[in-house]
């Protein structure tokens, strides 16, 4: 029997409720399709931050580098100034274990209500690649006679050729595979950020004419915007850097009906991928069993679908629909008609 080494993160606030019901769900999984899974848990996070002062333990991207994949709740701790636990665990174990690839299925699934007039599921369901490592989150930059009248604060965008090149192939990859529309959109800002979104559409239509199965388009950014209101249906790939793919794919999780859905995977093709719910970690529901768990689930079935198991994560995908068609009636915390426990036990069901 196949087994896979798992490392769990459930985070702050709802994330450990989130989490318990996405192993729930891949424990279930694992049993029907036989394979196996072990979970480890580590407490990372800002309640360990406020007890011990330390966001992440010595050796523990090394620890983590062992398993095959990371089944993350949420990071995000009211006590905690901004900034410490996403740049001190979220960012570190993205970029440490070079999880170059943001995945974000923006998919309505039927039953669930777009706040967008007139779409439905067939028009609304296409994936964001979002470069993972580089762009404004490199951290690049610094202030200059910080705190006086004169201060300075630069924050470069870092785009190597190297970054941009290994995103956009693993984009024009993960379209040829999707085999949907075959179209790929390079969203970007060329008009205005005339150096990094030159490399970006220099290498877009160099690499692109190795996939010549593949449509390549262009929008700006601020159109993109538009369009996944206005035309969400003409989109099938979008491959965007780091700070323009966080933007849109908040406006994405929207028009797929909510964070209570959203899920994404940081990927390393050839390392240790990372998976969790796109929303924060909600800390005024914790506790409650109000949350909703379908972001962590959905993001269980991804993390599925990349270690190769395959059917599991259609299965999950399927009893995922099945609960948003027949069984809660919003993807609100709070309001689905059922606690987080039960709309795990629901998908179970449907399993
Ligand atoms: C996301 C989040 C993070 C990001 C934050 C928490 C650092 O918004 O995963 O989209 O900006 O990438
Ligand atoms: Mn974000």
């Amino acid at each position: 029997m196949k087994s896979y080494k798992i490392a769990v993160i459930p985070g702050d606030g709802s994330g450990p409720e989130m989490v318990r019901e996405g192993v729930k769900v891949l424990k279930a999984a694992a049993e029907k399709f036989k394979f196996r899974l072990d979970f480890t848990e580590f407490d990372y996070g800002g309640e360990r931050y406020l007890q011990k002062g330390e966001v992440l333990p010595e050796g523990a991207i090394e620890e983590l580098k062992q398993y095959q994949a990371i089944f993350l709740g949420a990071i995000g701790h009211p006590e905690v100034k901004p900034g410490i636990l996403e740049k001190g665990i979220l960012l570190t174990l993205r970029f440490e274990l070079d999880q170059y690839i943001n995945l974000r299925p923006v998919k309505l699934y039927p039953g669930i209500e777009t706040p967008i007039k007139d779409k439905g599921p067939e028009d609304i369901d296409f994936v964001v690649v979002r470069e993972n490592t580089e762009g404004l989150y490199a951290g690049s930059g610094g202030f200059l006679r910080k705190g006086t009248p004169y201060e300075v604060a630069v924050q470069e965008s870092i785009n190597t050729r190297m970054g941009v090149e290994r995103c956009l192939r693993y984009a024009f990859e993960y379209c040829r595979e999707r085999n949907r529309k075959k179209k790929l959109t390079l969203c970007g800002k060329t008009n205005v950020l005339t150096y990094a979104f030159d490399l970006w559409e220099r290498v877009f239509h160099e690499i692109g004419e190795e996939y010549p199965d593949i449509q390549k388009d262009y929008a700006h950014v601020d159109a993109i915007c538009m369009w996944m209101v206005k035309n969400p249906e003409q989109f099938d790939v979008i491959v965007t850097d780091n700070m323009f793919g966080d933007i849109i794919t908040d406006l994405g999780a929207m028009i797929q009906g909510g964070m209570g859905i959203a899920a994404g995977g940081n990927i390393n093709p050839a390392g240790t991928s990372m998976f969790e719910p796109i929303g924060g970690s909600a800390p005024k529901y914790a506790g409650t069993n109000t949350i909703n768990p379908l972001a962590s689930i959905c993001a269980g079935g991804m993390m599925l679908d990349h270690l190769g198991e395959k059917e599991a994560a259609l299965a999950i995908e399927k009893a995922v629909m099945a609960v948003c068609a027949k069984d809660i009636r919003s993807l609100s915390a709070g309001k689905m008609g059922h606690s987080t426990e039960e709309v795990g036990d629901l998908v179970v069901g449907h399993l």
